[in-house]
């Protein structure tokens, strides 16, 4: 997995009546929720997404349909394909993301550690760059 970034796998609560996920701050994900937010409605030819966050954690579930995530720093990327909604991809700080593929009818949760903060947006890749370069050259160290 690139660095920053990881899969979380919850727990599933199956019966012959379904399939309950829980997901609780703090134990399931590492981080206390202050936001929820839902992406829908997003025609497949679309890419979302083109930046980065300085201090926001995120975790991205995909309840129905799927979603691929492309998460970059200026050293490597990798490509997250989300259609289980009992898996998150954890997303830290300092990583670029763009969201693409969305299938029809597809629902992206993302639980967020912050209240929503444009200061706390990179939005463009050569401002990202600048930032991050210094970043994971003191992280790494
Ligand atoms: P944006 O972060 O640009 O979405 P994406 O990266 O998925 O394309 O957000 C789209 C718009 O929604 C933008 O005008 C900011 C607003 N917004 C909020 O008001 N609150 C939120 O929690 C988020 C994530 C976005």
């Amino acid at each position: 997995m690139l660095i920053n970034t990881g899969i979380i796998e919850f727990k599933k609560m199956d019966n012959e009546y379904g399939r309950l996920t829980p997901v609780e701050a703090l134990k399931d994900i590492p981080f206390e929720i202050k936001r929820v937010y839902y992406i829908t409605n997003v025609p497949y030819n679309v890419t979302r997404g083109f930046h980065s966050h300085r201090n926001l954690e995120q975790v991205l579930v995909c309840l129905n349909g799927s979603v691929k995530i492309r998460v970059k720093t200026p050293f490597e990327e990798d490509i997250v394909e989300l259609r289980d909604p009992a898996k998150g991809l954890y997303i830290g700080n300092m990583i670029w993301r763009e969201m693409f593929e969305f299938s029809e009818h597809s629902v992206l949760l993302v639980l967020a550690s912050e209240y929503y903060n444009e200061d706390d947006y990179l939005r463009t890749y050569d401002e990202y760059h600048k930032e991050a370069v210094e970043y994971f050259k003191v992280s790494q160290k």
